[in-house]
């Protein structure tokens, strides 16, 4: 069983999470895993707490000359602007961030307990635990990756660009839409025989975990309420060559719950970044009285980021279905599994 847990505050000492369940063998590279920490920090609209942090991380354990050990990987990232016990006390919450539920469920007085963890800081950790679970779909041939489609309505490239502009000239921000797309898969991985192993349920759940994401639609999605059955369901046909295909991918890799071995296709919509340079209205939570929303440093837009984040969960989502399907405690161990899987379909 592939599981992991992070800590850390966002102006706290450091980031951490721990990966447990990865098989022995698997060779890490950590350059390659700081790229994909170094692709989060990036896209047009981030604000300026990616210019101070330099995002590395460090494994503090699980690996021994490269080779993971089958024990648990402990991922560390550094925060360089780390003065939790410094900042200030707020006390207006903004709209849109778990500011004012946060106090009133934790009994919280400054708004700061809530956000340093409610932060999306947190994911920089999640992007080290997706890195070497793309390490490892890597060794089976799967690739992971994410495309911005939309922002603020916009499609066009350039026309995002200057909706993020104009949003950043306005004190406002941007939200969006974005693919994140997994080729390579094989067939079957999750099941239909019960709910919480639908690998389509595990995805979702995993993709609907990342802050600001408000909507998840696979394949077709949202346009399977306009269209005709005969006119969106992928046709199976056969090949000596190929084995079973599709001429279409509607589904978006998804059959019942299961990956079907087309591309697995999903699409996340992300709300606008929740704090604006020009304030909503608020309450004060000490004195009750009608105050603008706090307004803490923030990205005008994050939805690239969002991206890299979601790839690192469909990666881990996928290395875990995986791991079920062909189990083992040595990556060759899986290999063996998984060729002898791929030998009977074809
Ligand atoms: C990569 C990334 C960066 C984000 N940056 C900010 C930010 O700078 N300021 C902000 O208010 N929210 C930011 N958010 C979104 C908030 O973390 C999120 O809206 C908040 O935690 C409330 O959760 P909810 O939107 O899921 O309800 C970011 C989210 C992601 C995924």
């Amino acid at each position: 069983m592939l599981r992991f847990l992070t800590a850390g505050e966002s102006h706290g000492r450091c980031m951490v999470a721990v990966l447990e369940g990865m098989p022995a063998g698997l060779k890490i590279d950590l350059k390659a895993l700081n790229i994909e920490l170094k692709r989060r920090q990036l896209g047009y609209g981030r604000g300026d707490r990616m210019k101070i942090e330099v995002d590395n991380a460090e494994i503090l354990s699980g690996v021994k000359n490269g080779l993971t050990l089958g024990s648990p990987l402990g991922l560390y990232v550094k925060n360089v602007d780390f003065r939790i016990d410094d900042l200030i006390p707020l006390t207006k919450p903004r709209p849109g961030h778990a500011d004012l539920v946060g106090c009133l469920k934790y009994g919280h007085e400054d708004i700061r307990c809530v956000l340093e963890r409610a932060s999306a800081r947190e994911t920089v950790v999640r992007v080290a635990v997706g890195a070497v679970c793309k390490q490892f779909l890597n060794e089976f041939g799967i690739v992971v990756a994410s495309e911005v489609l939309m922002i603020c309505g916009e499609k066009n490239k350039s026309k995002m660009i200057k909706k993020i502009e104009q949003a950043k000239k306005n004190l406002d921000t941007c939200g969006g839409l974005f693919s994140v797309t997994a080729a390579g898969v094989p067939p079957g991985l999750g099941s239909y025989v019960a709910a919480d192993r639908r690998l389509s349920a595990r995805l979702a759940g995993g993709l609907m975990s990342i802050p600001a994401i408000k909507a998840i639609e696979f394949g077709l999605g949202t346009g399977y309420a306009i269209e005709f059955g005969s006119s969106v369901h992928d046709a199976i046909y056969y090949s000596k060559e190929k084995g079973y295909f599709r001429k279409t991918n509607h589904a978006g890799g998804i059959e019942g719950g299961m990956s079907n071995g087309e591309p697995i296709v999903v699409r996340c919509t992300m709300k606008p970044i929740a704090t604006l340079g020009k304030p909503l209205d608020s309450v004060d939570i000490l004195t009750k009285k009608p105050e603008k929303a706090a307004v803490e440093r923030y990205d005008t837009c994050a939805v690239q980021a969002a991206g890299v984040v979601a790839e690192s969960v469909v990666s881990y989502e996928l290395a875990a279905a995986f791991l079920e399907k062909f189990g083992g405690d040595s990556l060759n161990e899986v290999k063996r599994n998984y060729k002898g899987y791929m030998r009977t379909l074809q």
